[in-house]
């Protein structure tokens, strides 16, 4: 079932859990993250950066992959498809319009006040069309899709400005990264409690990539109610395809190549539904 990640995210906030946000590539993983969880009865955003969108082929394919994937395969549980780090008011209106369910506006290379009027505008398009929307303040560091960004820690003043725009959710920066860390995280749980209490909005966890597991407990008892998660499904994938090719030297059927990920890619996943705590929560 395809929905906006409204209700999904009010009730993990509400039973102190945490909805995980998979980054989605192609069709194959999209199924995997599919089936996996709704044979654990979890519900799951996929996550689709603008790069993903460009390298399936376009908002619309993605939409109508993701649509006909839970179709085709009866998939039970509430899904919600999501634009991560849209990066203009247009290009978050275009995956509306493909019929994605959700879309973070990613605000963060603008001043405070241009990324709250630019906030608004989403959340004016989207609210009329029932789609939810998630905005960030503050400026998540690390390198994804080929983007690299310093680290800049949310203010609670900020984001108390950024959440009277009327956004659903809230992922302020608080010291997680894209991608992998050098050393260990630091994140600020005391700013993370405030902005949650303050706000009352459920918080969103980029970068859950090489976050101890103490610390992504300690994050959803602070008020995260989704994490997101992108590199290590990468990295358990990829590891168990370079295997794979490295023992069957004259292998070329493309789907065999891509399936010898798929049991590393569905551990990964469950692992991480068990620490999230969202086994059975659909
Ligand atoms: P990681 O790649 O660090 O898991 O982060 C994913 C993410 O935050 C997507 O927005």
């Amino acid at each position: 079932m395809l929905v906006n990640m409204k209700e999904m995210l009010n009730k993990a906030k509400i039973e102190k859990y945490a909805v995980p946000h998979f980054n989605i590539n192609n069709l194959e993983w999209t199924r995997f993250i599919l089936e996996t969880c709704n044979e654990q009865n979890s519900p799951v955003i996929l996550g689709v950066s603008e790069g993903a969108a460009s390298y399936m082929g376009g908002y619309t394919v993605v939409s109508a992959i993701v649509a006909s994937l839970i179709k085709e395969l009866n998939i039970e549980i509430p899904v919600a498809l999501h634009l991560d780090h849209g990066s203009s008011v247009e290009v978050c209106k275009k995956a509306i319009e493909a019929g994605f369910t959700s879309v973070m506006f990613d605000g963060s290379k603008y001043p405070l006040e241009e990324n709250i009027e630019m906030t608004g505008v989403v959340v004016s398009y989207a609210h009329q069309r029932n789609i939810t929307v998630e905005a960030e303040i503050g400026s998540i560091g690390g390198e994804e899709d080929g983007i690299a960004n310093e680290t800049m820690y949310a203010t609670v003043e900020g984001a108390i400005q950024l959440s009277k725009t009327g956004i659903d959710f809230l992922a302020p920066a608080l010291g997680s990264v894209h991608g992998l860390y050098k050393g260990e995280p630091k994140l600020n749980f005391e700013r993370m409690l405030e902005i949650s209490q303050t706000t009352e909005l459920p918080l969103v966890l980029h970068g859950g990539t090489g976050i101890p597991d103490e610390q992504i407990k300690k994050a959803i008892a602070c008020g995260i109610s989704k994490i997101n998660i992108n590199t290590e499904l990468q990295i358990a994938w990829t590891k168990a395809v370079r295997e794979f090719l490295e023992t069957d030297k004259n292998v070329y059927d493309p789907r065999k190549v891509i399936k010898s990920g798929e049991k590393a890619i569905k551990e990964a996943i469950k692992t991480k539904l068990e620490l999230l705590g969202t086994i059975e929560q659909k």
